[in-house]
């Protein structure tokens, strides 16, 4: 992190966009930013009825903005359809064989979805969905690997208005239960398995171990996708593609009209404390924001072929795979594998197949493959690239110029988008025609964002110095609430400053640039993904043989933050190498291989105050290998933490 720090600060390197790409651009200069953003904050609420105006609504909003306690309501009164504004709109716009879907299977031959016939099998699904008795205000879990279905499973959830709950496929089983139970859904959706580097992750046997302990779950549909042999449970499991070959399935089924503020989805995250929350986003508002956002900061046209990296089962293949690009009329490419499947140029090869145009990846792969050689990428024709896009952790200068240069060859604008599975959207990030960009900063707020960073004491910190990221005013993508438990999502994101807080640190520089600098909470962001500690110290400690656990993140030269976890054993437990291996691998289990930790030390005590608490900041500091470990004089036993230094994992 220091180091990281270091060279964000030392960072003095300005890019501008060619002249062409702002001429074609939306907004083609920073004096066009300004003027809009100054009217988007005196005004905002003119601003975003301005900007809705661009969906098309069953009956328009009666209140653009209102503060209910604090909780937030946009488009009151307003009714539309989510999928009606992805599918339908677009068909009637004339893009009824304009592509909207390609997908790329990690082997395999590609399959392609134009507007008309996505609209068709959203329709076909939604009525599949109906004879099993879903209904708006119910909830669908999903839990799909990235193959086409996932999308249309989302969209025919929205056309009906149940509200989904996507679970990121890697998770485990564990992971699963707890998300259904807290959402009570009655219906799940899944696959037999899913492939990843040539191998099969066995999503329906961990469907199935989930369930033994999901009791709303009445009925599954699993999509055959890997072949393998699962179990399928009579009455309850039932096959896609028997279910949408039935010749009663009509492909056409009427959108329903949902206000404004009606649930569109929950998507689980992990925040500082317990287990991981359900981020509620809403009908209109989700849609505008992620629609705009998308728009501007990708510069979308109409030849546009714009593929994203994520995973649908994170916020951003949410925004930037489904609802942002569709209610775009754009053409996805989404891809189902790994990036180094079978060769660490599959991006770059997905990239010239389909002429992609548009490129948005996370930090972590642009370091694994910056690591494998620029042969991998000068060996593919990336020409079409005109605009590349970063996103979920902050990205170091060395990495961004590698991205810069050797993918998109000094021509294409890089957009770091900063924003949260909360927020939406994207709320800090240059705009591709007009922002001059500067390596590892996410440059400005968007239109309507006005962010800060404030001081422990809430005034508001000098320029360039670190501090608390902050927005102050309220936008239509942000979260309404946290699923069932109101009161959390006032505390977790008001109570601190009264506007709402972000969990990142951040500084702002003299020209009014933001530099993100890192989570200050005990959120855990390994490879861009977000891992709370205190889900794996759970894990850990349901281990028959810990007693106690601490998790810290220490910095990795690719995956950003890697997870090191201290363990203090039960008494009479040996500790060897093998022990690490199984409690790695009880981590994978419980919480997913994403969270498995890089290194365990295994200690006598873990340092605390005399009233008990776990001191993390000094084991974070010992995992990071500093030397400063603040005010130890507090601890009960101030001893410990040179036992822990002389152990430490290298
Ligand atoms: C981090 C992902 C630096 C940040 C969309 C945030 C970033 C967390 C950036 C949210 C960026 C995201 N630069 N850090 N451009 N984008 N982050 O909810 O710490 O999975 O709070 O949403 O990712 O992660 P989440």
């Amino acid at each position: 992190m220091a180091e990281f720090i270091d060279s964000i600060l030392k960072e003095h390197r300005i890019f501008y966009p060619s002249d062409e790409f702002s001429r074609k651009s939306y907004i083609k200069h920073m004096k066009e930013y300004s003027k809009i953003y100054k009217k988007s904050i005196e005004n905002p609420e003119a601003f975003w009825a301005d900007k809705a105006n661009g969906l098309e609504w069953i009956k328009k909003w009666d209140i653009v903005l209102r503060n209910d306690m604090g909780f937030f309501k946009w488009f009151e009164g307003g009714y539309l359809n989510v999928s009606y504004n992805c599918l339908d709109r677009i068909v009637k716009a004339g893009k009824k064989d304009k592509i909207a879907l390609i997908w790329e299977p990690e082997s395999g031959e590609e399959k392609t979805y134009t507007y008309g016939q996505l609209l068709k099998e959203v329709c076909k699904f939604t009525n599949v969905l109906k004879k099993f008795g879903v209904k708006r205000g119910h909830i669908v879990e999903i839990y799909l690997p990235m193959i086409p279905e996932l999308p249309i499973a989302m969209l025919a959830c929205a056309r009906i208005g149940a509200i989904h709950s996507v679970v990121f496929a890697g998770f485990s089983s564990d992971a699963l239960k707890d998300r259904i139970q807290d959402s009570k859904a009655e219906l799940l959706i899944t696959a037999d398995g899913s492939f990843r580097n040539g191998k099969i992750f066995p999503l329906k046997d961990n469907a199935d171990a989930a369930l033994k302990e999901c009791p709303t779950i009445q009925k599954v549909v699993v999509v055959k996708r890997a072949d393998n042999s699962i179990y399928m449970q009579e009455g309850r499991d039932f096959w896609w593609h028997d279910l949408m070959n039935k010749k009663n399935i009509a492909d056409f089924c009427e959108p329903e009209s949902m206000h404004a503020e009606e649930s569109l989805f929950i998507l689980y995250t992990s925040g500082t404390t317990g287990k991981p929350k359900g981020i509620l986003h809403t009908q209109a508002g989700y849609l505008l924001f992620s629609y705009l956002t998308f728009k501007w900061v990708f510069d979308i046209k109409d030849n546009d072929i714009y593929f994203c990296t994520a995973d649908i089962g994170w916020i951003t293949g949410h925004s930037y795979i489904v609802y942002g690009p569709l209610s775009n009329g754009a053409t996805v490419v989404m891809y189902e594998g790994s990036p180094t499947y079978p060769n660490p140029d599959r991006f770059w090869r997905i990239i010239e197949k389909y002429r992609v145009t548009i490129f948005y990846t996370a930090p972590t792969a642009i370091r694994a493959l910056a690591k494998e050689g620029d042969s991998w990428p000068n060996n593919c024709n990336l020409k079409s690239l005109r605009l590349l896009g970063t996103v979920g952790e902050p990205i170091n200068p060395e990495a961004w110029m590698w991205y810069y240069n050797a993918i998109g060859k000094g021509r294409c604008p890089i957009v770091d988008t900063w924003w949260q599975t909360e927020t939406g959207g994207i709320l800090i990030t240059p705009l591709p025609g007009a922002t001059p960009l500067k390596p590892g900063s996410a440059t400005k707020p968007f239109f309507g964002i006005i962010a800060d960073v404030l001081r422990e004491d809430g005034s508001k910190a000098n320029v360039n110095e670190g501090g608390y990221l902050v927005i102050r005013n309220a936008w239509p993508g942000m979260l309404r609430t946290i699923w069932n438990d109101p009161q959390r999502y006032k505390e977790a994101y008001f109570e601190k400053f009264g506007v709402y807080l972000t969990g990142d640190s951040a500084r702002i520089d003299e020209d009014g640039y933001f530099w993100i600098m890192g989570r200050v909470d005990d959120v855990i962001k390994v490879a861009g993904h977000r891992i709370g500690s205190a889900e794996v110290e759970s894990s850990l400690v349901s281990h028959k043989a810990v007693a106690e656990a601490a998790v810290v993140p220490f910095p990795h030269e690719i995956k950003g933050q890697a997870i090191y976890a201290f363990v203090v054993l039960k008494k009479g437990v040996k500790n060897n190498e093998n022990l690490k291996e199984e409690l790695r691998q009880h981590v994978a289990n419980s919480v997913g291989p994403i969270a498995k930790p890089d290194k365990i030390q295994f200690a006598d005590d873990l340092p605390k105050t005399r009233s008990g608490k776990i001191m993390r900041r000094i084991l974070k500091a010992i995992a990071e290998g500093g030397k400063d470990y603040g005010n130890i004089a507090t601890l009960a036993d101030p001893g410990i933490v040179e036992v822990l230094v002389r152990s430490r994992v290298k």
